[in-house]
C-alpha cells in the first residue's frame, strides 16, 4: 500500500513513525511548506519532497494524510477527494460548520475510508476501559468528568496562538480530543453544550482556559476542563466515569482502575509505554486504517464522528458568546 504525506510537523512524523513500522506499506512524497525542514527529512528517508499535493496525487498512492495547521485543510480534501483518494485527516476535520459545508459533496462520496486523527481513541487504557464499561461493570453510566492540565511548551509550533489559522485555542488543540473520548465512551450523541472560557496567557487572541459541561441525549452529563499553560505545570489527563454501580478512573499514559462497592482492580501500563513510548496509539491507529482500507470497512473514528466533533466545537463557541445553552443541530 502506498501513501503521502501532507506536511511533516509534530503530527506529521508521528504517523510516518507509525505507518513505517507496518510491512508493504510505502510513502511515496510529501509536502512541506518548511524547506529546510524537507530537504533533511528528504535525505534521511529517501522520500521524494513535493511542492504540491498534484505531484503525489499523479503517483496513485492509496490513502494520503494530511497533517497540516487547521486552516489548511479544503483544497487538499478537495483535490483527493476528487481523485478518490483515502484520507487519514489530523484532527480537527475542518475549522468550523461553514468549512463543513464547503467540503461536504466531495467528503460524503461513497466508496472512500476517511478517518479523523483521534488518536487517544486507540490508547490501551481507553480501549480497555470502555470494553469494561460496554460489558456493564459498572452498571449504566451516568456522568462523566474530564481533566487535561498542559502546558503550552517551546515545542509547539507559534501558528496555535493565531486564531486565523488554528481556529480557537485549547479546545480545537487539545480538548477535542477528550471531547471525542467522552462521545465514545457516553456512546450516544450529545443534545445540548454549555461552556465559558477565561485566559491565563492575555497577551493572546485565543483561549487557554474552557469549562465545558455536555448533556448527551441518552442522559449522561459530562463535565469537561481544559488548560493550555504558559508555565511549567504538572500535567494531568484523567477522565472518571461514573456508572450506577460503580467507577472507572482513566489516567492517560498510565492505566485505569475500576471501583465498585466490593471491587478495586488496578490496570496498571506503565510498563507498556516505557517500552512502546508516549504515542504508540499513532501505531495502534496506523494498522486499523490499513485494515479498514484492505478490508474496506468502517474504521472505528469515522468521518461521522469528525462531522459531529466540528458541530459540537461551533455550539460551544456560540455558548460562550451568547452565554447560554445551545442544542446541537445535527
Ligand atoms: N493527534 C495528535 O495527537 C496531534 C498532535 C499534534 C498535532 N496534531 C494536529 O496535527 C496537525 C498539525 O499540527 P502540528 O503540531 O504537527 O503542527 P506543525 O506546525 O508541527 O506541523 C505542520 C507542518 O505543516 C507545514 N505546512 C504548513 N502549511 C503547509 C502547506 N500548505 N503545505 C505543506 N506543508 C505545510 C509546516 O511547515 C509544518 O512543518 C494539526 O491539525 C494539529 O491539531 C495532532
Amino acid at each position: 500500500m502506498k501513501y503521502g504525506i501532507l506536511g511533516i510537523g509534530q503530527a506529521g512524523l508521528r504517523h510516518f513513525n507509525a505507518f513505517n513500522n507496518i510491512k508493504n506499506v510505502k510513502l511515496l512524497g510529501f509536502t512541506e511548506f518548511d524547506l529546510k525542514k524537507a530537504k533533511k527529512f528528504e535525505k534521511k528517508f529517501n522520500v521524494k519532497h513535493f511542492k504540491k499535493l498534484e505531484g503525489i496525487i499523479s503517483l496513485k498512492p492509496d490513502f494520503i494524510i494530511i497533517a497540516l495547521p487547521h486552516s489548511f485543510r479544503l483544497e487538499p480534501i478537495k483535490l483527493c477527494c476528487k481523485n478518490n483518494i483515502n484520507l487519514l485527516i489530523e484532527k480537527p476535520l475542518v475549522l468550523n460548520t461553514r468549512e463543513l459545508k464547503i467540503i461536504n459533496k466531495y467528503i460524503s462520496k461513497k466508496n472512500l475510508i476517511h478517518s479523523i486523527s483521534f488518536v487517544h481513541r486507540y490508547r490501551k487504557e481507553v480501549l480497555n476501559a470502555k470494553k469494561i464499561i460496554d460489558n456493564k461493570k459498572i452498571g449504566k453510566v451516568k456522568f462523566i468528568s474530564e481533566t487535561m492540565i498542559s502546558q503550552k511548551n517551546n515545542h509547539l509550533p507559534n501558528w496555535i496562538d493565531n486564531k486565523k489559522i488554528s481556529g480557537g485555542g485549547v479546545l480545537l488543540y487539545n480538548a477535542i480530543h477528550s471531547i471525542d473520548k467522552i462521545c465514545f465512551i457516553a456512546d450516544s450523541k450529545i443534545d445540548n453544550v454549555f461552556a465559558n472560557k477565561t485566559n491565563i496567557n492575555e497577551n493572546i487572541d485565543v483561549e487557554d482556559v474552557i469549562n465545558i459541561s455536555l448533556k448527551f441525549k441518552n442522559g449522561v452529563f459530562a463535565n469537561l476542563i481544559a488548560t493550555f499553560l504558559p508555565y511549567v505545570t504538572t500535567p494531568k489527563w484523567e477522565t472518571k466515569i461514573f456508572g450506577s454501580s460503580g467507577q472507572v478512573d482513566i489516567n492517560i499514559r498510565k492505566g485505569f482502575e475500576l471501583i465498585s462497592n466490593n471491587k478495586f482492580k488496578k490496570f496498571d501500563y506503565s510498563n507498556y509505554y516505557k517500552k512502546n513510548g508516549p504515542n504508540y496509539s499513532f501505531n495502534i491507529q496506523a494498522k486499523s486504517y490499513i485494515k479498514s482500507i484492505k478490508t474496506k470497512k468502517p474504521p472505528l473514528v469515522n468521518l461521522d464522528d469528525g462531522i459531529n466533533s466540528v458541530k459540537i466545537v461551533d455550539a460551544i463557541y456560540e455558548s460562550i458568546r451568547k452565554n447560554k445553552i445551545i442544542k446541537m443541530k445535527y
